[in-house]
């Protein structure tokens, strides 16, 4: 099969399409023919091998997945003798999570692995932009999100901040979004009750308070945003810092503000799958809607992973085969 390799650290041209490998199924195995990943953050990171730190993860010398691409959507191909909740052409989709492979044409997971039904309603593409569970994890189990709440996402436009927007408003809350200019009638759209523009204005110098800052572009810190958090408010962010590794388990043992950091790809597979019926559920009932920023087909993958170190808004989507 075709894929998207990398064998050295380095620029968007070091990931090259070549011939890998097709993955046979073994006993509980799905094998699914992708027709739609996504190119996110992590793969960015794990491309350049920086910061230095991350090559503790992803191989200290040289990359230790050759293949990258976490959320997949596509259709399955063939089954292990003992798979009995899937069946061949069903329409699915899928997070390989910290196993990677996913830029290719074929990939493997086990039936009790993070795999559900695609949402009917969506094309591959748009499928794949909604299945990471890290907005639905931060602000579901680690900040309790409820009716009344105030929310500010700083990093509203990006692909965990889209997705934010959009729960925060299906949990309940009030929500403010925090992105630069081009992008407040994104967020605004996205159900936004309020949009801040980070370049005009400081979201911890308006005087406002909330229940819960989820900076996802991590360019804030618990210590500058303790002021704009309400009494029992909590700070969360999916980007670790030194600090923020301290301050977690110390808010947690003494005071009421609380900072919580969390690795949401580190989830068990059964949760994440269960999250995947909740967000087929919402994609179907028009309650969460995708963000593309582009799609790009397996042979540019060089271009997807340019576009990436840019910078980006939403979700950067690889087509792979016709159906994506
Ligand atoms: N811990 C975990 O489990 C976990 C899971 C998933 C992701 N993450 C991390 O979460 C972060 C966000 O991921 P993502 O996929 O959402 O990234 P993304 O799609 O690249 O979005 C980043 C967003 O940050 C915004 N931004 C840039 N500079 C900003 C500033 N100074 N103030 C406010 N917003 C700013 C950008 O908005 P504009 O385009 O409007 O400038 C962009 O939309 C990444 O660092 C990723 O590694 C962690």
């Amino acid at each position: 099969m075709r894929a998207a390799v990398y064998r050295t650290y380095g620029p968007p041209d070091v990931v090259r399409v070549e011939e890998v490998p097709t993955p046979v199924p073994g006993d509980q195995d799905v094998i699914v023919r992708v027709c739609a990943a996504t190119v996110g953050v992590t793969d960015g990171t794990a491309r350049r091998g920086s910061p230095g730190y991350a090559r503790l993860f992803f191989g200290l010398r040289r990359p230790r997945w050759t293949v990258l691409g976490s959320e997949f959507a596509g259709v399955v191909e063939a089954v292990g003798a003992g798979v009995t909740r899937f069946r061949v052409g069903e329409e699915v989709v899928g997070i390989t999570g910290p196993d990677f492979g996913a830029h290719a044409e074929y990939v493997r997971v086990r039936q009790d692995g993070a795999l559900g039904p695609k949402p009917a309603n969506l094309d591959f593409a748009e499928a794949v932009a909604l299945i990471d569970g890290t907005a639905l994890a931060f602000l579901r189990d680690r900040a309790g999100l409820r009716p009344g709440h105030t929310l500010l996402v700083n990093g509203a436009s990006g692909a965990v901040g889209s997705a934010a927007v959009q729960l925060g408003r299906h949990f309940g809350a009030r929500v403010t979004g925090v992105c630069s200019t081009p992008h407040l009638d994104l967020v605004r759209d996205l159900g936004a009750d309020e949009v801040l523009d980070y370049t005009r204005e400081d979201f911890t110098r308006t005087g406002q308070t909330y229940d819960v800052v989820f900076d996802v572009a991590g360019t804030s810190s618990f210590g500058r945003c303790r002021r704009v958090l309400n009494p029992a408010g909590r700070y969360l962010s999916p980007v670790p810092s030194p600090g923020l590794l301290v301050q977690m388990p110390w808010t947690a043992a003494f005071g009421g503000k609380k900072a919580v950091v969390a690795f949401t790809g580190l989830r068990k597979a059964a949760d994440k799958a269960r999250d995947l019926l909740l967000v087929r559920e919402l994609a179907e009932a028009g309650t969460l809607r995708p963000v593309i920023a582009e799609r790009y087909p397996l042979e540019r993958i060089a271009q997807a992973h340019r576009h990436l170190d840019r910078g980006k808004y939403g979700n950067i989507i690889l087509t792979v085969g016709e159906a994506g």
